[in-house]
């Protein structure tokens, strides 16, 4: 029996399933039909948060007239795939057809006069002067800056009748835990909170979950999976410090080598069978900042994969240094690469020591805003949080290693940083020379307080 289109188009979870031919899970279903002023959705990753908010977005502007939909991401890609999302739903579905004034890449206007757009929120700032939604939604919300909500709320206030708050959660930090916590204390009854994890999502195979949970560290899986605020005490990597060090850009390599900078490849190798095989790319200007330009990771990748792809690198970009982890297998590529580019292609054998200076090198950059990582790459953001600090009965800092070998990523990060010793180390005797040169006295002060507590390099 075919349903009467006035009922389909009264539940935004009926016209998910009768028009857009999606079945939402239950808890998709629950957000699809709240209609609070506040929606505040905490989720495991690969949940179908984006899923759900494209759907309610695409149902309020065809169902309400005169909506003015915004939904932000933290950055272009992020908009632009569930925006994507939402322009396929009105590519196949008939009932959209002669309803449509304006249909592009970025904008959707319907001849109700409701409009539905996305955008990064570097743009939101000036695109929200003198704009006024009636509805915002907010993807990956734990990523996105402060700054970017306090600008939004004029464009709020006037037309405003419901704002979402979508995120995986990334620290008890930033206006997302703020928002989610301040809702725990008062019970206001304008908010309503979703929570759930990522093995809710029924199509998501049982199988992916048991792989992440042996490849990522408890706290990491518990956080991407299932969706908790993570106690950060203990964390070696505050996720604040990172988040500080996040910014928006693309990923890619220089077309032309900028003047006194180093291409730095770090390669982390996966164990034969095991782990993923992580690559990452920074641009480093010599006692100055150091810049994730590029971060990938394959699984199942052969030692002969590795060896071609870093080869590929080596002929394409002028490239300084390849730093590999030698330790295991990875002495096998060091092996091939040597033949032909021996002066740029150094191996790195591991000992619970180097790793640790070299993961303190990696605090030291960000605690002095000298490293500069990409807010898009979220993956890589939380792999930070796999790393706890524990301090030995001397004072100093250990991270332990079991907690530590699968953070493939910051692996291939902390290799970069060899660098520093083959180039421009800060050799202990000139430690005194730093400090009487021109800096100020909170540089000063941060240095002294790494060397006393022995959590540094040198
Ligand atoms: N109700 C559903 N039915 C079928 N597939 C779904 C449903 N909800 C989500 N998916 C699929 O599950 C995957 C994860 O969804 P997505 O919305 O991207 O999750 P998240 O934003 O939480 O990471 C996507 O491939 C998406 O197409
Ligand atoms: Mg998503």
């Amino acid at each position: 029996m075919a349903m009467h289109i006035g009922t389909i188009l009264r539940s935004p979870t009926l016209f998910a399933i009768h028009i857009l031919g999606i079945k939402p899970f239950p808890y998709q279903a629950e957000i699809l039909e709240d209609d609070s002023e506040q929606i505040v959705i905490v989720a495991g990753r690969q949940s179908g948060k984006s899923m759900t908010l494209a759907i309610k977005a695409l149902w309020t502007a065809f169902v309400k007239p005169n909506e003015d939909i915004l939904i932000l991401a933290p950055t272009q890609k992020q908009a632009q795939i569930i925006y994507d999302v939402i322009y396929g739903m009105i590519s196949k579905s008939d009932l959209f057809k002669g309803h449509i004034k304006k249909f592009t890449m970025s904008e959707t206007i319907f001849d109700n006069e409701s409009h539905i757009r996305c955008l990064t929120v570097g743009k939101s700032g000036t695109f929200a002067r003198g704009y006024s939604a009636t509805m915002l939604i907010f993807d990956e919300a734990a990523f996105i800056p402060e700054e970017v909500f306090v600008s939004l709320e004029p464009a709020f206030a006037v037309r405003g009748k419901q704002m979402i708050l979508s995120s995986t959660p990334y620290g008890k930090r930033g206006f997302f835990w703020q928002i989610y916590s301040q809702h725990l204390l008062n019970k206001d009854s304008k908010t309503k909170v979703h929570r759930f994890k990522s093995e809710e999502n029924r199509i998501l195979k049982k199988d992916f979950l048991i792989q992440e949970r042996q490849r990522m560290t408890e706290v990491q899986f518990r956080q991407e999976y299932e969706a908790e605020f993570i106690d950060e005490v203990g964390l070696y990597f505050p996720i604040e410090l990172v988040m500080r060090c996040a910014q928006d850009y693309e990923y890619g390599f220089p077309t032309e080598k900028e003047e006194g900078t180093r291409l730095i490849v770090g390669v982390d190798v996966a164990r034969v069978g095991e782990d993923e095989t992580a690559f990452v790319v920074v641009q480093k200007v010599p006692d100055g900042i150091s810049k994730v330009i590029y971060a990938e990771t394959h699984s199942q990748f052969k030692i002969t994969d590795t060896a071609q792809f870093i080869l590929r690198w080596l002929n394409t970009y002028s490239i300084d240094m390849v730093f590999i982890d030698m330790t295991g297998v990875g002495a096998g590529v060091v092996d091939i690469l040597e033949q032909n580019f021996s002066h740029k292609v150094k191996g790195i054998t591991f000992t619970a020591q180097s790793k640790s200076d070299m993961y303190s090198s990696i605090k030291i950059a960000m605690e002095t805003n000298k490293l500069v990582v990409n807010r898009a790459d979220t993956k890589f953001l939380y792999q930070f949080s796999g790393f706890t600090g524990k301090y030995d009965i001397t004072g100093k800092l250990r991270i332990t290693k079991s907690e530590i070998e699968h953070d493939d990523l910051v692996d291939a990060l902390a290799l970069t940083f060899s660098d520093d010793a083959l180039y421009n180390v800060m050799p202990i005797s000139n430690f005194n020379d730093y400090l009487n040169a021109d800096k100020s006295k909170e540089d000063i002060a941060k240095w002294e307080v790494l060397k006393w507590t022995g959590d540094n390099t040198w």
